[in-house]
């Protein structure tokens, strides 16, 4: 009988902890990612949305190769860190997806280089990417597709003071530049 309760206080404790955490940085690690180039086949046409295109265009897409710069490796030395930026998981866990992930779980095409990619924002897609699941909203999110009930809540899971370059963030002029919606029909 305690031990029932404890482990369902366990259970509603870990359920708000993921609730709270829209962006797969906090997904269980169970689930595979295919990277962009997968993705992409379905969501760059104009009638889809030229979801690529826009995100090739942002700052996201270059995440990774940032911290391969000097001026990266002496923000890291200076808070520091031992190893180079791109090497540092303090760094990592924002810029970029699946680098502390074991090599089973990435496809063939996933790309760590593509810095914060599709997946790192939509949850990793190997279980929801077939059309079959893709075409059910409910589906894919019972197969890991995060979606965001709060957009900004997510943005600031990463957008904030803990990044060591961090100014401010302006929520709306930000989704602005990145936002990438499906043409309405
Ligand atoms: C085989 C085609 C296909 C592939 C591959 C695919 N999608 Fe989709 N996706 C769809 C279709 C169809 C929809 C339904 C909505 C629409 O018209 O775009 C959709 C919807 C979505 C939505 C909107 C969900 C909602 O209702 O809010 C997101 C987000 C999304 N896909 C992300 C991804 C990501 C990330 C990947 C790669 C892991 C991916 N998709 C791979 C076909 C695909
Ligand atoms: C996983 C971490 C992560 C999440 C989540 C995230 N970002 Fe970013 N974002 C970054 C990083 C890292 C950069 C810097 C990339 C660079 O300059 O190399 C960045 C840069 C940007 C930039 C360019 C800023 C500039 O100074 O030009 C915009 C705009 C932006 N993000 C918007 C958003 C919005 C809107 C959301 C929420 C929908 C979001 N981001 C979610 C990590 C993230
Ligand atoms: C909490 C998330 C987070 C962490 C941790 C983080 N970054 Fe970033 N980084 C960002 C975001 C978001 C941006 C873009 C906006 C900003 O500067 O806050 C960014 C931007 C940058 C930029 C580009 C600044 C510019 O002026 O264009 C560099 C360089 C950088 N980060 C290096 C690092 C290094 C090195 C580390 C590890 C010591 C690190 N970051 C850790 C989120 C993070
Ligand atoms: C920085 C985080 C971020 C990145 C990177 C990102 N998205 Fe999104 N995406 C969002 C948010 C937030 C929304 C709006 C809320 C939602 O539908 O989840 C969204 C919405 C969508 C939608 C639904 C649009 C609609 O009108 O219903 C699709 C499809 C989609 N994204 C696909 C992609 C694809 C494909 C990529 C990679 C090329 C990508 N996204 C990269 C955060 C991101």
């Amino acid at each position: 009988m305690q031990l029932t309760r404890v482990l369902f206080i366990v259970l509603i404790a870990s359920v708000f902890t993921l609730a709270s955490n829209p962006f797969s940085k906090m997904d269980d690690k169970k689930r595979g990612f295919i990277g962009v180039d997968d993705c992409v086949m379905c969501h760059k046409t104009d009638k889809q949305g030229k979801q690529l295109d826009i995100w090739k265009a942002s700052k996201h897409a270059n995440a990774y190769k940032t911290l391969l710069t000097e001026e990266a490796n002496k923000i890291a030395a200076e808070k520091g860190f031992t190893t180079p930026a791109a090497q540092t998981a303090d760094c990592l866990k924002c810029h970029a997806s699946g680098y502390n992930y074991e090599a089973s779980l990435l496809g063939k095409k996933f790309k760590v280089e593509d810095g914060v990619q599709c997946e790192t924002c939509h949850g990793a897609g190997a279980d929801y990417k077939s059309m079959k699941v893709m075409k059910s909203r409910e589906e894919s999110i019972k197969n890991g597709l995060i979606v965001h009930e709060s957009i900004e809540a997510g943005c600031v899971t990463c957008h904030n003071a803990e990044s060591p370059t961090f100014k401010e963030f302006n929520f709306q002029t930000a989704w602005d530049q990145i936002k990438h919606p499906v043409p309405a029909k």
